[in-house]
């Protein structure tokens, strides 16, 4: 079977970089990307690129190359469903908020509402592919919601038949389209071995044949969910070990690198800094959690919880350690924050470092001048669940200064942020942060200041010659 027209539900940072590369690489095949957003469908088609609702590197030159050719965004969910031969879903799948599993399980209310809808609006032989990051034997229930929930039959119309394949997706932001075109390995598993291939020719048209491995549905699931445990799990050790740095003299580093060398450790994913975010790892950890107590194994669910909680304590460390340099308090006190995405490269903030560490100054009365190269006021707003407020122009000062509540706003510039600052934290790794004109932007603080570099990435000689007091994560030397 030749795939000709896919539908991908999801117009997403997952959905929406997948389907563009597709589309880049199979002329022969009509992508629609559909989405209930009627804004993000919207901004999916702007003329003007730098528009586009997710920003990642190179991705406005993949659109503008495939879309309206044989890449399409569109609301129309039912007719897009209809027309294709292979529906990828790529749906949200948040941690649960409340009820059975709350805080572990993942909320799978809109990939039953994808499957409902699949399989009202299907014809004839349709291929599902889950590819947004689901708990294991999730495709068990997509089949039979298709099986069950179908609408009648039109008259003469072929009775309809599902296949589901799981086709996890491993790419990581900020580097999503260099991920897609070169990926270390793309996974599919499935059941029939027609199906299997169907997809495997989609990816065999750019992806050499040895990279694609085929696995049994519940294989595939599941090494989802361990891949994102064991990268998570490497960003917690080396965290642990940058604490214990700080206190003994260590540089973590140093550290990272004499271990990084050891061919069986590897170099990557050694960078200590204020804790993993992103939409992944923490989620999938719970589900693995979830599904290891659901199985009967606390032992093995201890385990992998711990991971996340030694994350969610880095974070809550920094953040201690700001407020107990500043001579135990930044009520009223200016403390400028560089980064709110969850790493560089990104529009992203899903449970970027930057919530936890900024909500944690907010209780204690800071006023924050948060600064992003990308991510919006109105974002930073929903993430910290309190409004901007409008600093004085000639004080600095808030309507809450006085008041000793905490409040922030969004900062133009890195000079504006620091203009009157206290102390500078460095929470997300963009590029222009590691090239700042320290001499310049210390001249515009109150004295004593501080830098807090929870990304190491600032030139710590020219932090110091600069006059500021440096704290870098894991850096004993300090
Ligand atoms: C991750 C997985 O890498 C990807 O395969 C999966 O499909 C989705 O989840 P993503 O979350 O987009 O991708 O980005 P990633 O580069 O993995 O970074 C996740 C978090 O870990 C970020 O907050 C990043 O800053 C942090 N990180 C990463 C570190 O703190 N140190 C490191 O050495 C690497
Ligand atoms: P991811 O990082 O997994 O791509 P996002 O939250 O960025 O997650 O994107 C998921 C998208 O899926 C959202 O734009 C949301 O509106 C869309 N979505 C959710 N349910 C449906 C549905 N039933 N049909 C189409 N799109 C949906």
């Amino acid at each position: 079977m030749t795939i000709q027209r896919i539908c991908c539900m999801g117009a997403g940072y997952v959905g929406g970089p997948t389907m563009a590369v597709i589309a880049d690489r199979c002329l022969d095949v009509q992508v629609t990307v559909v989405d209930l957003n009627e804004q993000r469908i919207a901004a999916w088609n702007d003329a003007d690129l730098s528009r586009l609702p997710v920003y990642e590197p190179g991705l406005d030159a993949v659109v503008d190359r495939a879309r309206g050719r044989n890449l399409h965004f569109s609301t129309d969910v039912d007719g897009a469903i209809a027309d294709a031969d292979m529906v990828f879903i790529s749906v949200n799948t948040p941690t649960k908020a409340r009820g059975l599993g709350a805080g572990q399980a993942s909320d799978l209310r809109w990939v039953e509402a994808c499957a409902r809808q699949v399989a009202k609006s299907a014809r004839g032989h349709t291929i599902v592919v889950e590819k947004s990051t689901l708990p294991v034997r999730t495709a068990e229930a997509i089949r039979t919601i298709l099986e069950a929930a179908q609408a009648p039959l039109a008259e003469g119309e072929a009775p309809r038949t599902f296949a589901v394949l799981s086709n996890p997706e491993f790419l990581a932001e900020g580097t999503a389209i260099r991920d897609l075109e070169t990926p270390d390995r793309v996974l599919i598993g499935g059941e029939d071995d027609s199906s299997i291939d169907a997809l495997a020719g989609v990816y065999g048209q750019w992806v050499p044949g040895e990279r694609i491995l085929r696995t049994n549905l519940w294989s595939s699931e599941l090494s989802k969910l361990t891949a994102n445990a064991f990268l998570a799990q490497r960003i917690s050790s080396i965290n642990s070990v940058a604490a214990l740095c700080e206190n003994t003299g260590a540089d973590v580093r140093e550290v990272a690198r004499a271990i990084g060398t050891d061919s069986r450790i590897g170099p990557k994913f050694l960078q200590s800094g204020p804790g993993f975010g992103g939409s992944c790892f923490q989620k999938d950890i719970l589900n693995l959690v979830y599904l290891c107590r659901h199985f009967g194994l606390p032992e093995v669910a201890d385990y992998w919880e711990s991971v996340v909680h030694l994350n969610t304590w880095q974070q809550h460390r920094i953040s201690r350690l700001v407020v107990q340099r500043l001579f135990g308090t930044v009520t009223g006190k200016r403390l400028a924050i560089l980064g709110f995405a969850f790493k560089a490269d990104t529009n992203d903030t899903r449970e970027a470092p930057a919530i936890r560490i900024a909500h944690d100054l907010l209780e204690e009365g800071a006023q924050l001048a948060i600064h992003d190269p990308k991510v919006e006021s109105a974002q930073i707003s929903r993430d910290l669940r309190q409004d901007a407020e409008v600093p004085d122009a000639g004080t600095g000062m808030t309507a809450k200064t006085l008041s000793g509540q905490g409040a922030w706003w969004a900062a133009g510039s890195v000079e504006q942020a620091v203009a009157g600052a206290d102390a500078v934290l460095i929470l997300t790794e963009w590029t222009q942060y590691r090239t700042l004109d320290w001499k310049d932007l210390s001249a515009r603080m109150r004295r004593p200041a501080w830098v807090f570099d929870a990304r190491a990435v600032a030139d710590p000689n020219q932090v110091r010659a600069a006059g500021l007091t440096l704290w870098r994560v894991g850096d004993g030397a300090q």
